[in-house]
């Protein structure tokens, strides 16, 4: 919390992206039988899978256990994660009617039939107030949602796409659909945000995962304004904010733009030129290339210490991946990965 207000902590807080998930054979475990979606929505599994890579790597942070595609589901639309896939829609909305159609949907049931949601996380809040009252630290809930641009290219494709090529040119085809969807879209994840907030998640990060596929005159146009729209209704509970997305060099001083306190960077630009980029007013995260987990200890520990050391060039850094966990990652060496970073200091 204090890296992200600013502060440089002796130690440089980790946290991993998808660090609860299938690296983990405990996860593995609890997670055999129903669907992804299923445990989402049960309170007890999400908070026990949210606690299990706090325990094991004694990360300085936990990510609820969710996914960007719940609200959506809240609100009754046809969506399923397939395993090895993700994100799958039973009905793509791409045409300006479809888009009209959908809109209608009121975004404020996200927050009325989000009680299993809101009770996860406020079980999670006490399941991490024990751990944190063990190790003499604080442990905060990292709360998230899937910005309006990832979420709109999942929903015009139907699925995961390479290229993102229907979302990119619905852009220039339908730009008014555009905006009236992704402005419906702010609407959802400005809930569901708040909605994790309001139960007791104290950092928001908004997961803009592709928004590195546009170009950046599109990406300031026709995506950013929602962006911005779509983190309003966390900012009265005044909770650090990340903003994350994969490929976003050319983009990453606009993203830091809409008033956010941490960016994330993947492990494609150095965190030293990041921050040549974006400047002293905001905290950056990153950047492991995640590849590198599969690389030698010797190799993963100098990695990890070069990036300590670009991080010098922000105001102060959250250690983490460049993306997600693998799933085929050895779950000892993110455990190793944590203690190089607390172990590392300032020279
Ligand atoms: O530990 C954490 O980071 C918290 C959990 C988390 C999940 N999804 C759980 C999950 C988070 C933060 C997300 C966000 C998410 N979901 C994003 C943004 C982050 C990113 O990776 O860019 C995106 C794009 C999605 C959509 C999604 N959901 C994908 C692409 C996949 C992977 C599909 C696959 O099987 O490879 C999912 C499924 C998913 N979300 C899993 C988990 C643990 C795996 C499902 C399973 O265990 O069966």
């Amino acid at each position: 919390m204090r890296a992200l207000r600013g502060e440089r902590p002796a130690q440089t807080p980790v946290w991993f992206m998808r660090q609860a998930g299938r690296s983990l054979p405990e996860y593995r475990a609890l997670r055999s039988g129903g669907s992804m979606l299923d445990a989402c929505l049960d309170p007890a599994l999400a908070s026990e899978i949210t606690m299990q890579p706090v325990r094991r790597h004694k990360v300085d942070a936990a990510v609820f256990f969710s996914d960007i595609i719940v609200p959506l589901a809240l609100l009754g639309i046809d969506v399923q994660i397939a395993p090895g896939r993700g994100p799958v829609f039973t009905e793509p909305v791409r045409t300006a009617a479809q888009i009209a159609e959908i809109i209608r949907i009121d975004p404020s049931l996200v927050r009325e039939r989000g009680g299993a949601v809101a009770e996860a996380v406020t079980r999670t809040t006490v399941m991490l107030a024990e751990e944190s009252e063990a190790r003499g630290e604080p442990l905060p809930l990292i709360g998230f949602a899937g910005a309006p641009f990832t979420l709109a290219a999942y929903l015009v494709e139907g699925g995961p796409s390479k290229d993102h090529m229907v979302a990119r040119s619905l852009i220039h085809t339908e730009p008014h659909a555009w905006a009236d969807l992704t402005m419906w879209l702010a609407e959802v994840t400005g809930q569901f945000l708040a909605l994790q907030v309001e139960a007791g998640a104290s950092v928001a990060q908004l997961f803009d995962s592709w928004a590195g596929a546009l170009a950046p005159d599109d990406y300031r146009e026709a995506v950013l304004p929602a962006s911005a729209a779509a983190l309003r209704p966390v900012r009265a509970f005044e909770v650090p904010i990340i903003h994350f997305g994969v490929g976003t060099g050319e983009i990453l001083a606009d993203m830091a733009s809409i008033g956010v306190d941490g960016l994330g960077v993947d492990y494609r630009v150095p965190l030293d030129q990041a921050a040549a980029r974006v400047g002293r007013g905001v905290t950056l995260q990153g950047n492991f290339d995640p590849a590198l987990l599969f690389a030698p200890a010797e190799v993963q520990r100098a990695a990890a210490q070069r990036i300590l050391t670009e991080g010098l060039a922000a105001r102060a850094h959250v250690f983490n991946l460049g993306h997600g966990v693998p799933m085929d990652a050895d779950p000892a060496d993110l455990t190793a990965l944590v203690e190089t970073v607390h172990a590392w200091r300032a020279p």
